[in-house]
């Protein structure tokens, strides 16, 4: 298919959480993540619109965060009715509203609105919703022109309580999501929005050595992912479909039960320095999934097959911290850890599947794929060990 003109996305700059509690989700971003919290709605707002949100900063990442209040219909409650708690909205800013909308409308885009205008201080801010293939996920495009607030109905907090960003956290480097059947999502992402497939692997059992594929089904390995990307903003979107034979037993098809529905599994945040950062966020009493230790006895068997070679890191240090490595070349990779996911975090399944990836990239574009196979084949070593399997 030829280039489809863009849309104009500049940039992902938002997600939007839709939560039972605000409160937590403060302590999260602003004690644990270090986040800022720069504005919130006020109690007139919050009356009109019937949900509080504050809105997390850190670097160029920004979550808000929002929590129905009362008894009327809101955005969040209207999600929050079919689903734990999730990712509903993602904001993209783009270049020209106007254009984004002909454009959408035109290759059959779904705009809940028409663009809207807000003015304040003398600026504006123009902005309307699609619905999307991604579940009850909307997705949200933004153009301001000097508007003095981040977002309208957020009030700017003057000395933005939380943090200062010490874990140097950069931008959204890729949002990945979950559906049972991912190709109508992938079509609408390149027949709507001009996206172009960048990425794609199959991993399932069959691939993982040894006579243990039926315990490794119980931990539900088998999966199929295509990345989809704007050749516009390099804004990218990972995308999972469970796969047979174990269809059941996969880890999307699971992802899909706990959210009761298709949607946003999970955000990646660059940073610098990800051994600092893991170090820092784990003394704060962040949680990430873990890694078992038979991964790194393979790690350098593993490093040298796959022609990476040397990495710049300490091997002990990146097993202590359980921080991930992948790649494809020589000196070119990328380290990556999982935070828990909220539901595992709070021990609630209200808190819903959703979780963050830190990544560090240092040359290598891909998305730890080998990461996969290798984090399996360690589960089955250390069935091995244990006598089960
Ligand atoms: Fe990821």
């Amino acid at each position: 298919m030829p280039r489809l003109p863009p849309i104009g996305i500049r940039r992902l700059e938002a997600l939007h959480y839709y939560v039972h509690d605000l409160e937590r989700s403060r302590r999260f971003y602003t004690r644990m993540m270090d986040f800022a919290e720069t504005a919130t709605t006020s109690p007139e707002h919050e009356a009109a619109l019937h949900q509080r949100s504050a809105l997390f900063e850190a670097g160029d990442v920004r979550v808000l965060v929002s929590q129905p209040t009362g008894t009327g219909t809101s955005d969040a409650s209207l999600f929050l009715r079919k689903h734990p708690d999730g990712v509903g909205m993602l904001v993209f800013e783009v270049e020209e509203i106007e254009t984004a909308f002909r454009l959408l409308e035109e290759r059959g885009g779904t705009p809940t609105t028409d663009v809207v205008t807000v003015r304040d201080g003398g600026g504006t801010f123009r902005t309307f919703g699609i619905t999307t293939p991604f579940g009850d996920t909307e997705f949200r495009f933004v153009e301001r022109r000097g508007f003095p607030a981040p977002y309208p109905y957020l009030e700017p907090l003057p000395a933005p309580p939380g943090g200062s960003n010490r874990f140097g956290f950069g931008h959204i480097d890729h949002v990945t999501s979950n559906f049972l059947t991912m190709k109508p999502a992938l079509l609408w992402m390149e027949h709507v929005l001009g996206f172009e497939e960048f990425w794609e692997v199959q991993f399932h059992t069959s691939d993982v050595g040894g006579e243990r594929k039926a315990a490794m089904a119980a931990h539900g390995s088998g999966l199929r992912s295509v990345v989809m990307r704007d050749p516009h903003s390099g804004v990218k979107f990972a995308n999972n479909e469970p796969w047979r034979p174990d269809f059941q037993a996969s880890q999307i098809q699971l992802f899909h039960e706990d959210l009761r529905g298709d949607g946003i599994q999970h955000a990646a945040l660059t940073v610098k320095d990800i051994l600092a950062a893991t170090r820092g966020l784990r003394e704060r009493g962040v949680e990430f999934m873990p890694t078992p230790a038979s991964y790194y006895e393979r790690l350098p068997e593993r490093l040298e097959r796959t022609g990476i070679g040397e990495l710049d890191e300490d091997l002990a240090e990146l097993r202590d911290l359980e921080i991930l490595v992948d790649g494809a070349g020589k000196g070119s990779y990328l380290l990556q850890i999982f935070l828990r996911d909220s539901a595992g975090l709070y021990g609630e399944p209200e808190a819903g599947p959703f979780f963050f990836e830190i990544i560090q990239r240092k040359g290598d574009p891909g998305f730890g794929a080998g990461n996969f196979r290798a984090l399996f084949e360690s589960i089955e070593r250390e069935q091995d060990r244990e006598g089960r399997g």
